[in-house]
């Protein structure tokens, strides 16, 4: 029973997660990320990654999307009803967990050519069965309360500035109900209005249970947003990988 309780109040769990880059092309250089992470995030919590540039947030945020794969620890996500370990299922596993459980809003859109904003915002909605009008309607309703003017639907985002580029990635990740959402700056290029309905956003998940993660560099939206902040230590300290096996033995 409280096991029960602890899936249902935790959609995400990081255990032991230690992460390191080791630059092949450089010497074999060892950077050293985290070590030892243990993150818990509740349902209708959301937890802000703090911590100077460099400290490993983004890194951090990407492995539990598992666009990163972290050298050891595990990363729970309640998926179907169960913790799965997002680092041990197959990748079509990931797959089907990252079109249902969790949302990733990266920092800059990945913009497809000739594919209309409305479209790339109403895309996750219909790949979660939703049926196109009902996505569609809930597109533009995304759209509108993020100021993006009506005759920039039908347009591919190619050309579209910097900011709108990143409300239409904001619409596209919070169109689905994800139970999981991690939040990759995305108030960064908006201004206070945009920034205002991000924060409204974040509440409306939080208050429908959703588990969010973000990193958030602006001091209103940390405040207004986080309900606690998680920091993530200074970078440790680099070395060089042996580059042979002289070396090694040296
Ligand atoms: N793909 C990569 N390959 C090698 N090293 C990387 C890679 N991504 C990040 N790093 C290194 O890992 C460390 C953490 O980087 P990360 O981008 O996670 O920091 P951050 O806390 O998000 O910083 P910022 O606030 O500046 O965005 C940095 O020292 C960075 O150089
Ligand atoms: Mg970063």
């Amino acid at each position: 029973m409280p096991a029960r309780m602890n899936t249902k109040d935790i959609p995400l769990q990081a255990r032991g997660l230690t992460k390191r880059f080791i630059l092949h092309t450089q010497g074999g250089t060892e950077i050293p990320v985290f070590d030892g992470i243990d993150l818990k995030v509740a349902s209708a919590e959301c937890v802000c990654l703090h911590g100077p540039s460099g400290a490993g947030k983004s890194t951090l945020l990407r492995s539990l999307y598992a666009n990163y794969k972290p050298d050891a620890g595990k990363i729970l996500v309640q998926h179907d009803g169960s913790m799965v370990d997002l680092l041990a299922v197959e990748p079509w596993e990931v797959i089907e967990i990252r079109r249902r459980t969790i949302g990733y809003v990266s920092q800059f859109l990945h913009v497809i050519p000739r594919v209309p904003a409305l479209n790339i915002v109403a895309a996750p909605a219909i790949m979660n069965g939703v049926d196109a009008d009902t996505a569609y309607s809930a597109a533009r309703t995304l759209l509108s309360r993020l100021r993006i003017p009506e005759r920039l639907w039908s347009l591919a985002p190619a050309t579209f500035s910097g900011g709108e580029q990143q409300r239409v990635n904001i619409a596209r990740g919070f169109i689905v109900e994800y139970p999981v959402l991690l939040l990759d700056e995305p108030t960064a290029s908006l201004d206070d209005a945009n920034r205002l309905t991000v924060v409204e956003l974040i509440d409306e998940a939080k208050v429908r249970g959703a588990a969010i993660v973000g990193i958030f560099h602006d001091g209103g939206v940390r405040e207004a947003a986080a309900d606690r902040l998680f920091e993530v230590g200074q970078p440790l300290v680099q070395k060089r990988l042996p580059n042979t096996a002289a070396e090694a033995a040296a």
